[in-house]
């Protein structure tokens, strides 16, 4: 296996599990545990899996073009299967509702089964449309709004919270009333996670392109996920200890949302890698639309139902600067090409920057100069992780300040 490979993978999985260490329950830890074996059990089928499912997807014509190996003579004209991310996302589905139905974790009084079915269903009809788009080839402005159908069951069954809280910042004017308040939005909180959920799981359909980069910044917003989900748990159950004179209860611990959207995280994460050790550079498989907008709904998912939508909004800092780069090609004002990858140079083995295409591979490479696909990718990742410490930055001193 490749080297880079093998570090990243390292990378996504030792500092959840350094932090998993520090939890103060030894009830919860075990949770944690269950879910991982589940998890990875779920990561070893997904990989076996692949190569026999892709074999059947590219014999029913779903296999594209490497678009950056183009001009070089080995590879040129050589089909890799499409459509990958439906082995992951079916193997992510049967382990989640396995575990659901050992009852290995308790609901969080804040959310609901129903709830929790009508996301799952949200993440399945979002499977079902990627796929119908990876087989149909739909225009993009059909692709925009695909997500935005996924999302109904999620909505209509949400019972949580819609009020949020306006930011406490100093202002010489009148507004000082009306800061630091809470706004019960009503309908207008439905809209927005409507259309976070539209914008989670495009956002990362338009960063991709090259080998391996679909797949590794989902990977990456997986693992800051977990790491948020466990700092928070770590505070809800010490703030939990105090309460009991420093002695944890550990018969009756009350769940916490973030034990819930570690059970989905965890198990997403494993089937993700499995799925880059084949879409890494040079790629055997492509992920498709399947994968891009699974992924994509999982976040949006987790961070309606457990309530940290701002926060994941953090973690999608690449993909917001990405597409605010895009806009004026996402909407016409200039023309947009069917793929907005940058050029590939056989003759030195380097991409180069197609300075009108609007997306931050090729921004990097104006920045950076030419480099390798697999360099630009591994350029990306780390930005992706750079920008999710910021995130974390961000969230843990900056918006004490605010909220
Ligand atoms: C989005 C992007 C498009 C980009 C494409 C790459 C927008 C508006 N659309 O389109 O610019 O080119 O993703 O996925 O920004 N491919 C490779 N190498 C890879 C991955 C994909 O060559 O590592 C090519 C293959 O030919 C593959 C095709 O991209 O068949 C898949 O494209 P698809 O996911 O259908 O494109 P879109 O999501 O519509
Ligand atoms: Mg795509």
């Amino acid at each position: 296996m490749d080297k880079s490979l093998i570090a990243f993978i390292l990378a996504c999985v030792i500092p959840p599990f350094c932090l998993f260490t520090t939890l103060p329950s030894l009830q919860l830890q075990w949770r944690i545990v269950q879910s991982s074996i589940f998890s990875f059990v779920a990561g070893v089928l997904a990989y076996k899996l692949i190569p026999t499912i892709a074999e059947l997807t590219a014999a029913a014509g779903l296999a594209g073009t490497d678009l950056n190996k183009r001009g070089l003579k080995q590879t040129e004209n050589k089909k890799i299967p499409e459509s990958l991310g439906i082995v992951t996302s079916v193997v992510f589905l049967v382990c989640v509702i396995l575990f659901q139905l050992f009852q290995w974790f308790s609901f969080p009084e804040a959310i609901q089964l129903s709830e929790y079915n009508a996301a799952l269903t949200s993440i399945c009809f979002m499977i079902l449309l990627g796929f119908s788009d990876d087989v149909l080839n739909l225009r993009w402005r059909y692709k925009l709004i695909l997500p935005m159908f996924a999302t109904l069951p999620l909505l209509v069954a949400y019972a949580g919270g819609t009020s949020v809280v306006v930011p406490n910042i100093t202002f010489p004017f009148n507004l000082r009333s009306v800061l630091g308040q809470v706004f019960d939005l009503g309908i207008f909180y439905r809209i927005y996670l409507l259309l976070l959920a539209i914008f989670c799981t495009n956002s990362i359909n338009i960063l991709a392109g090259i080998n391996g980069l679909e797949v590794g910044q989902s990977a990456v917003i997986a693992t800051s996920i977990i790491i948020h989900n466990i700092v928070e748990l770590r505070l809800h159950y010490s703030s939990l200890s105090q309460v009991v004179d420093g002695v944890l209860n550990q018969t009756l611990l009350p769940a916490s949302p973030h034990l819930l959207s570690l059970v989905l995280m965890i198990p997403f994460l494993f089937t993700t890698l499995a799925l880059l050790m084949h879409n890494w550079y040079p790629s055997r498989v492509f992920v498709g639309d399947t994968f891009t907008y699974f992924a994509g709904m999982c976040f949006a998912v987790v961070a309606i139902l457990c309530h940290f939508s701002k926060t994941l909004l953090l973690f999608f800092i690449p993909q917001i600067l990405n597409f605010l780069y895009s806009v004026p090609q996402l909407f016409g004002l200039i023309e947009c090409p069917r793929h907005r990858v940058p050029r590939f140079n056989p003759s030195t083995g380097k991409m180069e920057a197609i300075p009108t295409n609007l997306t931050i591979l090729n921004l990097f490479l104006m920045i950076f100069g030419p480099m390798t696909e697999k360099r630009l990718c591994i350029t990306l990742l780390i930005f992706q992780g750079f920008c999710c410490a910021v995130g974390f930055g961000l969230r843990y001193y900056v918006a004490d300040y605010f909220f």
